[in-house]
């Protein structure tokens, strides 16, 4: 019921709010996992693989069938739009539908189906908004089987970007401008929808991934931002030879530099860095890879975050110079693949989020939200370029993701999708100004 004695944008904030289903948000939440589902309980579904596009047409088939329109524009991210009253630029929510190589079942996911929720809720309170709200599954956000990450966000905010983009390389050598015309061809009845398109505001609902929340014992989270990242790639270049004859001091190990300066690095981060430098070495090429060879070369990649940029800008001076001084016979050469500053939501578009979050928490007699920033990077940070845009956070148990374990109570999943459906009805019905 609409309650009348409020604004009419509140009452219908929770009604919408009201109206989304507890069972229905974990059935849609199952079906998407099997896309990739592993026996650990974990997903597998890298961008634009196989499993991927499956899982895509999946979403198109549910979006129809809760009466969107749906469009992809030329990085494959996908749009399902509920119509609205007027033509005025939409709200944008939801989040990316792929995957780690071994990740869970929400990351991503969770924001996408959390927003086609929404859509239902909506249509079962029967309320039309003055502004359209358009549910977007990202193409690429994880950055592991091409980088960077959040490539299809990126690309949307300027397109510009895209002709890069689409040179970056997958493992096989495939890349990814033509896993991006395969994803297209796949969905030949989509029609294409132009790129850089205004959003009115953008709300990202997803799980935290980090121990803040559940530490806290508090359900629903304001993200007021998201730290910094910078990504490197180092590539090792010695001399291959045979593991039993070659003399140990006449050996250029490419490994063994390797092994040292990712010591270095450790070291640095104890030594030098405010606690608030995170160091990841997530991905090992070594080559030729063979238990009795001498490794002739070996590529790692660097991923360092802070929520102080300055933090990130020390350490990329000081690896620089342990590469320079690095004693060795061969090579090091550094790739620089991903940089973003911190990212800032505006005040006004927190208050929102507080307000629904809120209204969520106190229904449910739960801790009020609390605010955090985001560890992780997600499409929310390049959208944040283009219109006021904010995140939701739900916790996450131990603070677990990037991991097949990753869990999240299915209460606080709820409450998490209650409070994105308050603050995009909110937002769709805000005065009708350009
Ligand atoms: C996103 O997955 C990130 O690495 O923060
Ligand atoms: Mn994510
Ligand atoms: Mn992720």
């Amino acid at each position: 019921m609409i309650d009348t004695e409020k604004s009419s944008e509140i009452a219908f904030a929770e009604s919408a709010q009201d109206h989304v289903q507890f069972d229905r948000l974990q059935q849609l939440l199952r079906e998407l996992a099997m896309f990739g589902g592993r026996d650990d309980g974990g997903v597998s579904r890298e961008a634009l693989t196989d499993i991927d596009l499956q899982a895509r047409r999946f979403l198109i088939d549910k979006a129809r069938s809760l009466g969107c329109e749906v469009r992809i524009d030329d990085c494959a991210n996908l749009f399902f739009r509920r119509r609205g009253l007027s033509d005025l630029p939409p709200v944008l929510t939801g989040s990316h539908a792929d995957t780690q190589p071994v990740g869970g079942k929400l990351d991503g996911a969770y924001g996408v189906v959390g927003g086609l929720e929404v859509i239902a809720a909506l249509n079962d309170a029967g309320i039309e908004t003055q502004r359209a709200i358009e549910v977007v599954a990202w193409t690429n956000e994880e950055g592991c089987r091409f980088g960077p990450g959040a490539m299809g966000s990126s690309a949307f905010v300027d397109p510009r970007r895209l002709t890069e983009y689409r040179k970056s390389m997958d493992a096989t050598g495939m890349s990814f401008g033509d896993a991006v015309d395969l994803a297209l061809k796949a969905v030949a009845d989509v029609p294409r929808r132009p790129m850089a398109e205004q959003m009115s505001a953008c709300v990202e609902l997803h799980i935290e991934q980090g121990p803040v929340l559940e530490r806290a014992q508090v359900p629903l989270g304001v993200v007021s931002g998201i730290q910094s990242v910078r990504w490197y790639q180092l590539h090792l270049t010695g001399s291959a030879g045979h593991a039993g004859t070659m003399p140990m001091e006449e050996r250029t190990d490419a490994m063994a530099a390797a092994v040292g300066l990712a010591h270095q690095f450790y070291d640095y981060r104890v030594r030098h860095a405010t606690d608030t430098l995170r160091l990841t070495l997530g991905r090992w090429q070594v080559s030729p890879n063979s238990i009795n060879t001498i490794p002739g070369s070996v590529t790692f990649t660097v991923d360092v975050r802070s929520v102080d940029e300055q933090v990130l800008a020390q350490f990329e001076s000081a690896m620089n110079d342990m590469i320079r001084d690095y004693n060795w016979a061969g090579s090091i050469a550094v790739e620089n693949l991903f940089a973003r500053p911190p990212t800032l939501f505006p005040d006004t578009m927190l208050a929102v989020i507080e307000q629904a979050c809120e209204r969520a928490c106190t229904k449910a007699l739960l801790a009020p939200p609390m605010r955090l920033t985001s560890g992780a990077f997600h499409d929310a940070m390049y959208l944040a370029d283009q219109c006021p845009t904010a995140m939701i956070f739900v916790p996450s148990k131990g603070g677990i993701s990037h991991n097949a374990a990753e869990e999240t109570d299915p209460r606080e999943l709820f409450l998490g999708v209650q409070a994105l459906a308050y603050a995009v009805t909110i937002l769709a019905n805000l005065p009708l100004e350009k």
